[in-house]
């Protein structure tokens, strides 16, 4: 009787989880990596949002692997990032128009190296987490006490 072909690893904390994520987005990790390092030679190129990624990264390549493993853990469950990002985008600047044109790109990134479910798929939790992290940011930066803006 046929063997049925061996699935290929996967470095994920939960594998089934990962690979039914696989199935259903045809996402996986190349085309994350695809994704993560043209969107950020576009962010680099671009004459808002470049300066301020300038003035905190140096080296690009431990930024490029933690956004990679971000990008996994998010799209496929690998569990794979740790780190808080909020405490990472303090004093930066960014008002919510940086973070509009940072969703334009990686928008336009997703469509062109991810199939359509995967692009959905990432673009809405990038949506998503770009409205936490910027009232994050907002809230943080509001003198203690002071009423939210709603
Ligand atoms: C205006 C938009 C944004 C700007 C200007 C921005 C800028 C940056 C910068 C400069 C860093 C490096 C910080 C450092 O190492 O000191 C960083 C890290 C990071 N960003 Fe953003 N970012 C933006 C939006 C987003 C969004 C929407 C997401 C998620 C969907 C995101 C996820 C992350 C993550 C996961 C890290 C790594 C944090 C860590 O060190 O663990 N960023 N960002």
């Amino acid at each position: 009787m046929a063997q049925d072909a061996p699935l290929p690893p996967v470095r994920s904390a939960r594998p089934a989880q990962t690979r039914a994520l696989m199935a259903r987005t045809g996402l996986d990790e190349a085309r994350i990596e695809a994704l993560v390092r043209r969107f950020y030679d576009k962010v680099r190129a671009d004459p808002e949002l470049g300066p301020i990624f300038a003035a905190r990264i140096s080296d690009w390549e431990p930024h490029l692997a933690r956004m990679v493993d971000f990008w996994s853990s998010v799209a496929l469950m690998t569990g794979r990032y740790h780190g808080a990002p909020v405490p990472r985008h303090m004093g930066l600047g960014a008002r919510w128009a940086h973070f509009a044109r940072w969703l334009e790109l990686f928008r336009e990134t997703a469509a062109e190296t991810c199939p359509p479910e995967g692009a959905a798929f990432v673009v809405e939790r990038a949506e998503r987490i770009a409205r936490s992290l910027h009232m994050a940011i907002e809230d943080a930066g509001r003198p203690a006490g002071a009423a939210p803006r709603l």
